[in-house]
């Protein structure tokens, strides 16, 4: 029911305990059956995982690696330009490697002495009220798959590059961590499907594909745009819009294409503003009222 299900492959667990990841004929890593069997593996780590425990360390090749460098290495110069300095001061801070895979363990590591958060492992879809309900715990779901090697700058899951380069470098900032944990406490605290999904676009409008008017430019903070090297590209020329809670809870996305409509803050303070007190403060009947005003 949620746009947010088509985002994964879908993770089937089998008979004999075996776990599958039902990757379309349209993946490239479709007819890779290497690649395949160590997706499949993958899944089974974060399927199996137990809270408290630590985070299996997935095996990667020399090739997925170097995925990683090449990727990490572009998308710097493009931060460098187009992230906001609050996102590019937290990436300093968490000092991610550049040449190889960061283990999510490790990424924990990092994160936690900053700003309290940390990762667990995800199959895939994780239902968005847990995926959105422990954010206020300060845990971080996380895919721990890489795209595949044949196209280093395209996937079309949510892979570990998003997850680690999108969000933990905004986790590391204390402003923007402290978001993350406001949307949690609003998916906890609202009863309906209707009010969580409302909960949830405005999360994917501001932290996975918000910008922001930053020293006279458009900067992006969301982690969508973040982690895409095609999309960081071409976000100024979308269609910007005011930062509108109404609008972002009810406004259809398509994620199987760029964002074309995008919602601007004004400063990190507007978005503090608007959309961290909006989830600080969010029940059932005031998502109900704003859904209603809705033109
Ligand atoms: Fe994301």
């Amino acid at each position: 029911m949620f746009e947010e299900a088509q985002y994964f492959a879908p993770v089937a667990a089998q008979e004999d305990g075996s776990v599958v990841v039902e990757l379309s004929e349209s993946h490239p890593g479709f007819a890779d059956p290497v690649y395949r069997a160590r997706r499949n593996t993958i899944a089974g780590l974060a399927v199996d995982y137990r809270p408290g425990t630590p985070i299996p360390a997935a095996e990667y090749t020399d090739q997925e690696h170097a995925v990683w460098a090449l990727v990490t290495r572009e998308l710097a110069i493009k931060h460098a330009k187009y992230a906001t300095a609050e996102y590019l001061d937290g990436a300093d801070r968490l000092g991610l490697p550049g040449e190889r895979i960061p283990q999510l363990e490790e990424v924990s590591r990092l994160l936690e002495p900053l700003t309290g958060f940390r990762y667990l492992p995800a199959a895939g879809l994780v239902p968005l009220r847990d995926f959105y309900g422990v954010l206020a715990d300060g845990y971080f779901h996380s895919t721990q798959y890489i795209r595949h090697h044949s196209v280093p700058f395209y996937t079309p899951e949510p892979d570990v590059i998003h997850e680690v380069i999108g969000h933990a470098n905004a986790l590391a900032g204390s402003r923007y961590a402290a978001l993350y944990r406001l949307a949690g406490q609003a998916a906890r605290r609202v009863q309906s499907d209707e009010a969580l999904e409302f909960v949830s676009k405005v999360f994917w409008f501001t932290l996975e594909f918000g910008v922001m008017q930053e020293s006279g430019e458009l900067k992006a903070y969301g982690a969508g745009i973040l982690s895409s090297y095609g999309e960081i590209e071409e976000f100024r020329g979308m269609d910007i819009r005011p930062l509108d809670l109404s609008a972002m809870g009810t406004t259809h996305y398509d994620i199987t294409k760029y964002q074309d409509v995008l919602f601007r803050a004004e400063s990190l303070q507007h978005l503090e503003d608007v959309v961290g007190d909006f989830w600080d403060t969010c029940d059932d009947d005031s998502i109900a009222k704003l859904a209603a005003a809705a033109v």
